[in-house]
C-alpha cells in the first residue's frame, strides 16, 4: 500500500450476505430522485447490472464514494465493496463499503481485479481523467463492468457549472436546492475541473481503444430540472423557456437540458 494511503477495514456483513435478498428494494439514492428521465435511466442501469453481473459474491470498486450508493441493493448485498476517496469526511460518511481507503483514484492501483467499478458524480472533479480511466481498464476482470455517471459538459447545466466559480455552486446548492450544509467539509458541491474526457463521446473513444465496449449510454434531463420545478417554479419556468429557445436554434436534435449521463462499459473477455 502506498505510504500516503490510510486503510480502514470494516468487517464484512456476513449475516447480511447470508440473508435472502429482497429483489425490489431500491437504494435511497434512487428513491430520492424526483420522477423523470434521471430516475428512469438509473432504473435501467439497475436492470442491466442485475442481468449482466455474475451470480454469487461480487468484488466492487467504488471510485469516489459518499454516504449513498447508487447500486441496486440486490447487488450491494452480495458485494465486497472497496471505496477510495480523497476526502476523509467522505470516507467517514461511507457506511456501505467493507473497505474504505483514503486515497487518490488518479494514482491508486488496486491489488485485485473487480467485477464492477462504479464512478458516480466523480470524474468532473478529477484533473487527470486519462489516468483514472487507464487504471479502471487495468482493474476490471474480463467481462467486468464499469459504470460512470457524470454531467454532460455540452449541456446548459454543464456549461454553467464548468464556467462558474465554486462559490456560485455552493450558493445554488444552498438557496435553490435547499441544502443547508452545502459546501461544509464532506458535503457537496465539490470543486470541479471538467477534463475534456468528461465529454461522453471523447470518453467512449478513449476507452474503446483500451478494450472496453459500450453496453448502455444515456444522456438524460438533469434531476435539477424537476427538482427546481417543484421548489422554485418561477426560476424553473424561466430556465425551461431559455432551454426551449436554445433547442430551437441549435442544429441537430440537441436537448440542452440533458445535463447528465450514464454509461456502462464492458471489458472484452
Ligand atoms: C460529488 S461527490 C460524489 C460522491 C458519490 N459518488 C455520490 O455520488 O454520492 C465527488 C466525490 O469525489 C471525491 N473525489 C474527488 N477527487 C478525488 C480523487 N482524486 N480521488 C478520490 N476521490 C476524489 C470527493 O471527495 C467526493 O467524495
Amino acid at each position: 500500500m502506498p505510504k500516503s494511503l490510510a486503510l480502514a477495514t470494516r468487517p464484512a456483513p456476513i449475516a447480511e450476505l447470508s440473508m435472502p435478498i429482497p429483489a425490489e428494494i431500491h437504494p435511497d439514492s434512487l428513491l430520492a430522485l424526483p420522477p423523470g428521465e434521471a430516475k428512469q435511466s438509473l432504473l435501467t442501469v439497475h436492470s442491466i447490472l442485475d442481468a449482466r453481473l455474475p451470480a454469487g459474491p461480487l468484488a466492487i470498486y467504488e471510485a469516489g464514494g459518499g454516504s449513498t450508493s447508487y447500486l441496486p441493493l440486490g447487488v450491494l448485498r452480495r458485494a465486497h465493496v472497496t471505496v477510495v476517496d480523497i476526502d476523509p469526511d467522505q470516507i467517514r460518511n461511507n457506511s456501505y463499503a467493507q473497505e474504505a481507503i483514503l486515497g487518490d483514484i488518479q494514482t491508486y492501483r488496486p491489488p485485485q481485479r473487480f467485477d464492477l467499478i462504479i464512478c458516480y458524480n466523480v470524474i468532473e472533479h478529477i484533473p487527470d481523467v486519462d489516468a483514472v480511466l487507464r487504471r479502471f481498464c487495468e482493474a476490471l476482470k474480463p467481462n467486468g463492468l464499469l459504470l460512470i455517471g457524470a454531467p454532460n459538459p455540452k449541456s446548459l447545466s454543464g456549461i454553467v457549472t464548468k464556467y462558474s466559480p465554486h462559490w456560485f455552486h455552493v450558493w445554488f446548492y444552498r438557496h435553490v436546492r435547499g441544502e443547508k450544509n452545502a459546501g461544509l467539509p464532506g458535503e457537496a458541491p465539490f470543486p470541479t475541473h471538467f477534463h475534456p474526457l468528461v465529454s461522453l463521446d471523447k470518453l467512449e473513444a478513449f476507452v474503446a481503444g483500451r478494450g472496453l465496449q459500450v453496453i448502455y449510454r444515456k444522456k438524460y434531463e438533469s434531476p435539477r430540472y424537476p427538482e427546481m420545478r417543484r421548489r422554485k417554479p418561477l426560476l424553473a419556468a424561466i430556465i425551461d423557456a431559455a432551454a426551449k429557445a436554445m433547442n430551437a436554434v441549435l442544429p441537430g436534435k440537441i436537448d440542452v437540458r440533458h445535463g447528465d449521463y450514464h454509461v456502462i462499459l464492458r471489458k472484452l473477455g
